[in-house]
């Protein structure tokens, strides 16, 4: 070895062996640091399995308390609700989001009954439950736009992973979009439902501007100021949520949503941005979605903002590994564990994962 002014300098020294590598770990790894995503529906005895998401069910609301049970005494300690809407209870505006029996309300209060102690989360949007499947009602004269321009059924009916994807170059939406301050404001209708249910924390997932501060100001005044907010502040429109649709039953039926959700092709100043807005809003807790391939939002928006920031391992990225593994071309546990800690590395505090109870399984090992 050449004698330089460096000579003294050995990396290799802090990697050799299990108890220097242990010490020198800047980042770990619990199950308290999880969220597990639960897809509930009405009904009884439900565990239906959701094809493109191996291991992931459609639960009804006994069936759920029995599953977060089981996650509780494996450590985990939050859970976040999808609601699924029976197609003949949506509409135009999904009013059925304002039933208080519906699936996430009637869940969250078997939970609280059941006395699970966990953190209750509730997903707050409206795409799965209107009947086009945007994330909140239409501006007014969207429907006669619209009719000209619907797809066949049979175009309609394609899976999901096809209706979620597009191409640059793509033929532009139609030209209608989601009431943006009307949705907001049946968000915090929304909100406070799930926080008479019993939710803990909301977490509005439409990416509609301002939707946060109107939430905040509706549950202060119902009384809820115990209850927090976690924005899904950082959103994209993304391909990796093509699992999702299938499972939440909640595909757009026209367009996509891209004129709410953000565009890749932005720099972390948008993201940024989106993020340190939510906060002034109210927002208690930030999220960046997807995870994996917007690292470097991540990074850039936990750095940021002086509040805990949380990911979204989301359905196409559990896909993918679920596939790969399938086929036995990764060695599954060490890739999402590896996974997990590059989310943490970049600076989340928290990561919504759809692994969670199989991580909490390999944890405990
Ligand atoms: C609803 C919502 C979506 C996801 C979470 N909340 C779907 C969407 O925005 O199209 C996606 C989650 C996933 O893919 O795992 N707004
Ligand atoms: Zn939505």
């Amino acid at each position: 070895m050449k004698n330089n002014a460096h000579s003294h300098i050995r990396m290799r020294r802090l990697r050799r062996n299990e108890l220097i590598r242990d010490l020198a770990a800047e980042t770990s790894l619990s199950p308290a640091d999880l969220i597990v995503p639960l897809f509930v529906r009405l009904g009884q005895d439900i565990r239906r399995p959701i094809m493109s998401m191996p291991g992931q069910f459609q639960f009804s609301p006994d069936m759920a308390v029995e599953e977060l049970r089981e996650m509780a005494s494996r450590g985990l300690r939050a859970f976040i609700l999808f609601g699924i809407t029976e197609p003949g209870d949506k509409d135009e505006t999904g009013q059925a989001a304002h039933d208080p029996n519906n699936a996430v309300c009637t869940t969250l209060r078997r939970v609280r009954d059941a006395g699970v102690n966990m953190l209750a989360i509730t997903d707050l949007c409206y795409c799965e439950y209107t009947s086009h499947g945007h994330c909140g009602p239409l501006t007014a004269g969207a429907e006669s736009k619209r009719s000209g321009k619907r797809r066949s059924k049979a175009a309609r009916s394609t899976t999901a992973a096809k209706s979620a994807s597009w191409g640059i170059g793509d033929a532009p939406p139609p030209s209608t979009t989601v009431d943006n301050d009307a949705t907001i404001e049946r968000l915090a209708h929304q909100a406070v439902l799930h926080a008479q249910a019993g939710a803990d924390m909301i977490a509005p997932s439409g990416m509609m501007d301002h939707a946060t501060g109107a939430i905040r100001t509706a549950l202060d005044s119902a009384g809820f100021l115990d209850r927090s907010i976690l924005s899904y502040s950082v959103k994209y429109a993304s391909s990796y949520y093509g699992p999702f649709r299938e499972a939440a039953e909640s595909p757009p039926q026209f367009g996509d949503r891209r004129n709410y959700q953000m565009d890749f092709r932005r720099s972390s100043k948008e993201a940024v941005r989106e993020a340190l807005l939510d906060v002034q809003e109210g927002a208690d807790m930030v999220m960046v979605k997807p995870a994996l391939p917007y690292l470097d939002i991540l990074a850039a928006v936990s750095a940021a903002v002086p509040v805990p920031t949380a990911v979204y391992q989301v359905s196409g990225e559990y896909a993918m590994f679920k596939a790969a593994a399938a086929a036995g071309w990764i060695d599954e546990k060490a890739i999402v564990l590896e996974t997990m800690h590059s989310f943490k590395r970049a600076g989340a505090a928290c990561i919504l994962t759809y692994y969670a109870a199989e991580i909490a399984e390999w944890l405990q090992a």
